[in-house]
């Protein structure tokens, strides 16, 4: 049986949020081998323990991204290669921060609510990207190289989980 994810209240400064989390997400990964249960798990400690709007994956399939698992509102199920946030991440093999979606031509709003966001690619033993990883926040400018950092800490995690 898996505990909850716990991050103590009086942790406020991101850093030191992530990690506390990361730890978790491990031990909470550890010794079970499917790859959909480990990314369930892992979107939601990120979106509950980090308190961001939206959080999960799209995986490559027949050369179109689609939606895997996540936690938050529905979400747009294909996004087509260079399209959006997502699929220029994928193109371009790096992590975007987008610091206001409105201003990222050709940004595909599956919800008006997010307003900033972060997308990291995840590669596997072929370094061709697998899936991706988006994160979006109701704030503006909420992502920066902090939140790179750790994140890609994460995505490191996942691709050790492919
Ligand atoms: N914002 C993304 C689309 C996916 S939703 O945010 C869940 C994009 O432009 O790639």
């Amino acid at each position: 049986m898996t505990e909850n994810i716990y991050i103590p209240t009086d942790i406020v400064d991101k850093s030191s949020k992530y990690q506390s989390l990361i730890p978790q997400i491990k031990a909470l990964v550890e010794g079970e081998k499917d790859i959909i249960a480990n990314l369930s798990n892992i979107m939601s400690a990120l979106k509950y323990g980090m308190d961001f709007f939206w959080v999960g994956c799209y995986f490559v399939k027949d050369n179109e991204l689609v939606l895997g698992p996540f936690q938050g509102p529905v979400a747009c199920t294909r996004i087509a290669f260079g399209k959006g946030v997502c699929g220029t991440s994928w193109k371009e093999k790096k992590t975007i921060i987008v610091p206001d979606v409105n201003k990222f031509p050709g940004h595909i709003a599956c919800s008006s609510d997010s307003k900033s966001e972060i997308v990291l690619p995840v590669f596997n033993s072929n370094k061709d990207v697998a899936l991706v990883l988006d994160i979006d926040s109701a704030n503006l400018n909420t992502f920066d190289a902090i939140d790179q950092q750790y994140l890609e800490e994460i995505v490191q995690l996942i691709e050790s989980l492919l």
